[in-house]
């Protein structure tokens, strides 16, 4: 099935089938991991698909099929990272350009357009795209890319991607949504008339907290030809065998994405009812402001919960430190529940003023609940809130 996509296929046969044939000469039903360098050429320029490491390899070549189909795109890269990723697409931009992005992004990702980029040139301005008025006024003559994280990371905003979409395309800017927090099991950026995915592996797509890595998809050519040659030219792809093992944790990606959505829901509703607990923020629940929009998108409201734990920095700290089941890590989408405060972990790059704008305050928790059975995820952080109340 390697060429199969996503209009003849659902995706619980795509996760598994996508991107590779059993080998043709020993029936092989899994990939094999190719830690060739290069390839032997009949004579110059006469190959079989395969030159040198950097610019393409079998196992790399079968987990790109396989991210293309589940994301509905022609065409899907895989990188070493998530921020490699995220730099390879920013390099389709040229210095001078503009670039509307949601104000709510990966602690890295802001590092990356304010650190990286801007001394190469590359303005962008911050938008809170829940209002499409702050995304149509934040255009200029040189903005060239629009870029949003929804669910967003780690206020869990829901913007609407289809109504994006249209502005970008009015602007000829192509909209890029970076699809980690819902995976390509909740939502297809894509069928709303996003240009480009882009995904960090390391996280669902993954799911075993065991390799990091990332991916762009698209439909479009074009695009992808130019990002097939920066992929190449820059040069962060990844390994043979971290394909290997993304690959293999895509196959239960649909299943595994069912279950932490339920247990999710479970964990939400009940932390909405704790008195320790000032506010939640999950898109599945009633009281999220982009609730319905989420509705609408998506086909769940994702494992990702954050929380405002009433108290202070030294109460979350205690409330963290308390668990058990859930680590106090970062990262997420791991078959492993996770802890962590954004304002210290994760979104520590963010400039504080701007953590306070977004209420990513000292009481804010962010968890990834996992598969391990919901009731035992409770009582952890039951033993959190213990803690926290000293
Ligand atoms: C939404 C999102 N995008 C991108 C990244 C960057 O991915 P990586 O850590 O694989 O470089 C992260 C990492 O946490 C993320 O949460």
């Amino acid at each position: 099935m390697a060429d199969r996509t996503h209009a003849q296929y659902a995706q619980d046969t795509l996760a598994i089938h996508a991107g590779y044939e059993p080998d043709p000469v020993t029936g092989a039903v899994m990939p094999p991991i190719v830690l060739s360098t290069t390839f032997a050429q009949e004579g110059p320029g006469q190959h079989k698909g395969f030159e040198y490491g950097r610019s393409g390899n079998p196992t790399r070549n079968a987990l790109e099929g396989c991210l293309a189909a589940l994301e509905g795109a022609k065409h899907g890269l895989a990188y070493a990272s998530g921020c490699a990723a995220t730099v390879n697409v920013l390099h389709l931009l040229s210095p001078g350009d503009h670039v509307v992005c949601g104000d709510d992004v990966y602690g890295g990702t802001f590092r990356i357009f304010d650190r990286i980029m801007k001394p190469f040139g590359l303005q962008a301005s911050f938008v809170d795209m829940s209002d499409l008025g702050n995304v149509k006024k934040a255009f200029t003559a040189k903005t060239k890319l629009v870029w949003m994280e929804t669910p967003s990371n780690p206020m869990l905003k829901i913007f609407d991607i289809a109504g994006v979409a249209e502005i970008a395309r009015a602007h000829g800017a192509p909209l890029v949504v970076d699809n980690t927090f819902a995976t390509p099991i909740l939502q297809h950026p894509l069928d709303l008339g996003a240009a480009i995915v882009v995904h960090s592996t390391t996280k669902y797509l993954n799911g075993h907290s065991d390799a990091v890595g990332g991916a762009v998809m698209t439909r479009d050519d074009a695009l992808a030809e130019r990002l097939r040659y920066l992929q190449n030219a820059i040069g962060a792809v990844p390994s043979p065998f971290d394909c290997y093992l993304v690959l293999r944790g895509l196959k239960t990606l649909p299943v595994r994405v069912r279950q932490h959505v339920a247990s999710a829901r479970v964990v939400a509703e009940r932390l909405e009812k704790h008195p320790q607990v000032a506010r939640v923020i999950y898109p599945g629940l009633a009281s999220h402001p982009g609730h319905a929009l989420a509705n609408r998108q998506m086909k769940g409201p994702g494992g990702m919960i954050s929380f405002d734990l009433k108290g202070d920095l030294g109460q979350a700290s205690a409330f963290l430190k308390a668990l058990r089941i859930f680590a106090c890590a970062e990262s997420l989408g791991g078959v492993e529940s996770l802890a962590e405060h954004p304002a210290i972990m994760t979104h520590a790059s963010i400039p504080a003023e701007n953590r306070r704008a977004l209420g990513i305050g000292d009481g804010l928790i962010r968890l990834s609940v996992g598969l391990e059975d919901v009731d035992d995820l409770w009582a952890d952080l039951e033993r959190g809130f213990a803690a926290a109340r000293g």
